[in-house]
């Protein structure tokens, strides 16, 4: 089976074999399972936060839109993040990661893993393998990537590094929330474990919080599944099925979402109020190569820098008619924000100016809509701008 027809099909088989044949997957709400033997679980399941049908389905289509052996789903993102590293960090282990990465990620190294657990954390650009080689400890456990990164959408050469973790026997994580897995697979290219917030693209209309870890070793996998049920980070049946929902599109939405964030990219690259444009798609992004070689595509999201500093940038968003500005991405509408002030505002200030997260930074998740309409609005908020 191709990608598309996984996506519609794994996880909900209709069951014909004493089941009543629903060709979609029911939301088993209940919180227990009534049982015949006491010692035998019927099916399996005796309680929803060890295991619940729906989760279950979509566990299974997690697993395999990843190309991995398991799948978990979580209650958001954070979870599933929170759960791995509690999982696989050790008090005085050291953590190496990209210093671009979503703000919650970075909150959670240094505001709880580093104080509470004492773990290490070290932020490098990963954009080059070396600096990542230089940065190796003896007690570097993990390396953590996002490829393209929140909000620079820098690239990393994740088989590259994948090879050199290898060899010093340290594993590497994977945040594939925004290509996904239609896009990318970084399993495939030498990744240990991938992450998701399937609250962005895998489900994809903005109505569910949940994440994930995909992933192939079965120990490995044991483990993560018990540390799950035991700390009790689920996704409830209900999200699980909108999940399950969701994912059916995903092929179809990634391509109209890239479709439209390359014509928006062009259109910005030619605006005389934009400094700079950040898409992997473009020519001139200086990964377009290593993009090409690891993914298939290059996904909805993008950033700019904006002419004006931070006023510049307050008077563009607070006039836009059709992107709505909000956190959070990967939905079929159209959102942009302003890292500095919200999704990264828990990242200090001098961090950020370090890394690029300027006040005239703008990351826009470009939806669906019609591009024509997207790229209208634009045009009314730049000109409302110069006028005002
Ligand atoms: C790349 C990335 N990873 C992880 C997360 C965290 O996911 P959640 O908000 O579902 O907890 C986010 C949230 O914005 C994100 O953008």
């Amino acid at each position: 089976m191709r990608f598309e027809t996984k996506a519609i099909h794994v996880g909900e088989e209709p069951d014909l074999e004493g089941g009543s044949g629903d060709v979609v997957v029911p939301i088993h709400l209940s919180s227990t399972f009534a049982r015949k033997k006491v010692d035998v679980p019927t099916r399996g399941y005796e309680y929803s936060r060890t295991g619940n049908p729906t989760r279950d389905a979509l566990e299974k289509r997690l697993a395999v839109l990843e190309e991995a052996a398991f799948g978990l789903a979580f209650s958001s993102g954070m979870a599933a993040e929170t759960t791995l590293a509690i999982t696989l960090l050790q008090r005085g282990d050291h953590l190496l990661a990209f210093d671009d990465l979503y703000g919650g990620t970075r909150r959670l190294f240094n505001r709880v893993l580093g104080p509470n657990f004492k773990v290490e954390v070290t932020y490098v650009d990963a954009r080059d393998p070396e600096q990542v080689i230089k940065a190796i400890r003896k007690n570097t456990r993990l390396i953590w990537l996002e490829s393209p990164t929140n909000p620079l959408m820098k690239i990393c050469d994740i088989a590259a590094i994948a090879n050199i973790a290898k060899e010093a026997n340290i594993l590497v994580v994977v945040d594939n929330t925004f290509l996904t897995p239609y896009f990318q697979k970084p399993l495939l290219l030498g990744a240990d474990v991938v992450v998701h917030s399937t609250t962005k693209y895998l489900n994809g209309h903005s109505d569910s919080v949940g994440g994930a870890l995909m992933l192939s070793d079965e120990n490995f996998y044991r483990q993560l599944k018990f540390n799950q049920n035991a700390m009790g980070a689920i996704l409830s049946p209900f999200d699980s099925y909108l999940v399950l929902r969701g994912i059916k599109t995903l092929a179809v939405r990634m391509r109209e979402h890239e479709r439209n964030a390359l014509r928006l990219a062009d259109y910005l690259e030619g605006h005389p109020n934009v400094r700079k444009v950040n898409y992997p798609g473009l020519k001139n992004h200086p990964q377009n190569a290593l993009t090409r070689r690891q993914a298939t595509g290059h996904g909805g999201m993008l950033s700019f820098e904006i002419e004006g500093g931070l006023k510049g940038a307050k008077r563009f968003l607070e006039n836009l008619k059709i992107f709505a500005l909000a956190e959070s991405l990967g939905g079929v509408e159209s959102l942009i924000e302003h890292p500095a002030l919200m999704t990264h505002a828990s990242v200090p200030r001098e961090t950020r100016e370090q890394v690029g997260v300027t006040d005239s930074l703008i990351r826009v998740s470009v939806g669906i809509e019609n591009i024509e309409d997207l790229i209208a609005d634009f045009d009314q908020a730049f000109e409302k701008m110069a006028k005002t």
